[in-house]
């Protein structure tokens, strides 16, 4: 999904309305011309259709669209939060709306129209009237490298609250129930290295604490689905690895344990494996 043409274009859009929020878009996104031009781009939060005006959207809202959550299977809901599954083969037109609306806020790298190839998982946040798109990973229908992520977005006002957590382990969960290990597709922004590094940190640490006797990269791996490389990479962005009495050894200092505590102290919501109903698609 590289688009390497799109890297030195000109931000083109000022302001997007959606839902009850307004957010400032960072980079270009190849909406159609006529639209960027008008100062705000309107979008329907939930079939993430786009209006150059208020009375266009709103006049969506009222005659065409009754959407309420994203369209496809609810897989997973506890409390107010849920991930629907959308087959990018199916739902076209939702899921280029989708990723114009992403590369908004990705530069490098997003699909804009060959969606067949992808499944779009979508976290919401629901309440009573609707469940609205806090973001969303897509995945690869078929990955030759074992990506198990292809895009990820939390969208900004929502983001440095955990929801991009959340999303990396759903899609470990994933993993996990196919039976395999996973990893990101790479090359990665600098917030999606930074949020994979704290993320695949945090599980490792909170996997050893707990820990009795010796356990090797491998068994980490497994019991994780992370693939050895990001377990290394995790541990040696903790300074956790070091070579004692002839051996490599994990290392845990102390400010990594107390960086670790602080955060576990935010008691952020986590994916419950429990209200997971999915199986691999066939
Ligand atoms: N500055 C410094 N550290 C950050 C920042 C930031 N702006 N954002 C995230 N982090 C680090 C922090 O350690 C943070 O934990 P903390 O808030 O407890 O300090 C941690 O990452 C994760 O924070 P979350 O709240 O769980 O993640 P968030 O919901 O903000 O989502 C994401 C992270 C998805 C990468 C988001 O920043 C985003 O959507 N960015 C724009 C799109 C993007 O770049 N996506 C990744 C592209 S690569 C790929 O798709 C494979
Ligand atoms: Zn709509």
């Amino acid at each position: 999904t590289q688009c390497t043409s799109e890297v030195a274009r000109m931000k083109n859009l000022n302001l997007i309305y959606m839902g009850e929020f307004e957010v400032e878009p960072w980079y270009f996104s190849p909406y159609p011309a006529e639209l960027t031009n008008s100062p705000v781009l309107y979008i329907c939060e939930f079939c993430l259709a786009y209006f150059g005006s208020k009375k266009q959207i709103e006049r969506h809202r009222q005659r065409y669209c009754d959407l309420l959550y994203p369209p496809g299977n609810e897989i997973y809901r506890k409390d107010e939060i849920s991930f629907f599954e959308i087959d990018g083969r199916r739902q076209k037109s939702y899921c280029r709306n989708l990723c114009l609306l992403s590369k908004c806020f990705l530069d490098h790298k997003t699909l804009y129209y060959d969606v067949d190839p992808f499944l779009f998982y979508i976290l919401t946040k629901n309440d009573d009237h609707g469940c609205h798109i806090i973001g969303y990973f897509s995945k690869e229908k078929e990955s030759a490298e074992n990506y198990n992520l292809a895009c990820i977005l939390t969208l900004p006002q929502y983001q440095r609250h955990g929801y991009g957590r959340l999303l990396m382990q759903f899609s470990y969960e994933l993993s996990k129930i196919e039976g395999r290990l996973g990893s990101p597709e790479k090359p990665l922004s600098d917030l999606g290295l930074l949020g994979y590094r704290a993320f695949w940190s945090e599980a490792i640490v909170d996997l050893l604490v707990d820990y009795h006797g010796e356990i090797s990269i491998e068994e980490l791996s497994k019991m994780t689905s992370f693939t050895t490389q990001d377990i290394l990479h995790a541990l040696s962005s903790l300074d956790g690895i070091r070579y004692y009495k002839g051996r490599h050894a994990i290392v845990l200092s102390e400010a990594v344990l107390e960086a670790y505590k602080r955060s576990k102290a935010k008691k952020r919501r986590s994916i419950d494996p429990k209200y997971l109903k999915w199986a691999p698609p066939i």
